[in-house]
């Protein structure tokens, strides 16, 4: 039998709050809960898969790759499969990133309403029909059929996760300056169709520091992978060390997977990573959202500036001393620190 347990209370977000977020999401239109002591916010179906992604049965050789989102975990992602599945690049440029990654807990985003306005929007092709079943079925329903060794993309925070993760798989968890990602998940969220953002970036970064948005408190979530961090099957990583030193990170990941490549694979694979090539690498740049209507048509893609540090042209001086606050009273009870930020 399946056990269902689940052993944080969820709780919805009380009404006149949700409708007034529903205003600036409009790809949400039932409502938004509160997980556990920490509060995790989600829209509300994050409901009928509370339980089944924390119960999901888990296996030796899955690998998971976990983050709050704009972190990088794209880019994190690619590099983890490479090195595990000994570069395999035509394999890699055969099956697209959202093939080899099942996403966890998306469906939660696509609200029925507009899982059925894709459905018809996509009705004339039955491979965009399968493709979008593909990408918005539940998680646990496709990872229980995919084929071992499995590759998982969660957005999750760890204490959401199966409880026994860590004594039976790989976790590899990437962080990013907050400020980045703000900006960052700021597009995304006018981007996609299923978030829906209407609003300016001050209102988005205000809902931010609240943990109004989905997958929010960002600094509970980073804690929560930080302290387990010395655990032999995790890997932390942050953007900036990706940014600053491509090379250095893809021999920490080929470590960790027991992996060796030459100074030339290495080289070749950092090419093959780069920003100027992902964007036009139809295998993991998220085309397939475009195409089939999940997200806007237009300029904007997934894969955008790719730089560390961008929100500079982004704050005012309000919402830039607001953030020092911000980062400053959050890291104040902990010994996470963001590398990039030290002396
Ligand atoms: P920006 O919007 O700041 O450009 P995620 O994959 O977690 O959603 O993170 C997306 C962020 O990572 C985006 O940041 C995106 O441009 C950046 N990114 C994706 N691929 C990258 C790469 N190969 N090199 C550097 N940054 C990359």
């Amino acid at each position: 039998m399946e056990n269902n347990s689940f052993p944080y209370q969820i709780e919805d977000l009380p009404q006149e709050q949700a409708e007034h977020l529903m205003k600036y999401l409009k790809g949400e239109l039932t409502g938004f809960v509160r997980v556990g002591p920490k509060g995790y916010f989600f829209p509300h179906k994050y409901k009928n898969e509370a339980a089944d992604i924390y119960n999901m049965p888990l296996r030796p050789s899955d690998i998971f790759i976990s983050s709050y989102p704009r972190s990088g975990t794209t880019w994190t992602q690619e590099l983890v499969w490479m090195v595990a599945n000994n570069l395999d690049y035509a394999k890699s440029n055969e099956i697209p990133l959202t093939e080899r990654y099942p996403f966890l807990e998306f469906c939660m985003c696509v609200h029925p309403v507009m899982a059925e306005r894709f459905k018809a929007e996509n009705s004339g092709s039955e491979r965009k029909l399968k493709l979008l079943e593909l990408v918005t079925q539940r998680g646990t329903a496709q990872l229980a059929t995919t084929p071992s060794p499995r590759f998982v993309k969660t957005h999750l925070p760890m204490s959401l996760l199966p409880p026994t993760l860590l004594d039976t798989c790989r976790i590899v968890y990437v962080a990013r300056d907050p400020r980045d990602v703000i900006v960052s998940f700021y597009h995304l969220n006018r981007l996609m169709r299923t978030q829906g953002y209407v609003g300016d970036l001050k209102t988005f970064f205000n809902f931010f520091i609240k943990d109004l948005h989905h997958w929010t408190p960002y600094f509970e979530h980073l804690k929560e992978a930080w302290n387990l961090r010395h655990h032999p099957r995790m890997l932390f990583l942050f953007y900036e060390e990706l940014a600053k030193d491509l090379p250095a990170a893809v021999r920490r990941v080929a470590k960790f997977l027991n992996k060796n490549y030459s100074d030339e694979e290495v080289t070749r694979l950092c090419d093959h990573l780069s920003i100027e090539n992902f964007k036009n690498n139809k295998s993991v740049n998220y085309d397939v959202m475009k195409e089939l209507g999940i997200s806007v048509s237009g300029e904007q893609s997934f894969i955008r500036k790719g730089k560390a540090g961008g929100w500079r042209d982004h704050f005012d001086e309000e919402m830039t001393l607001q953030a020092e606050q911000w980062i400053a009273e959050n890291l104040r009870d902990t010994d996470l620190r963001f590398p990039h930020l030290e002396n």
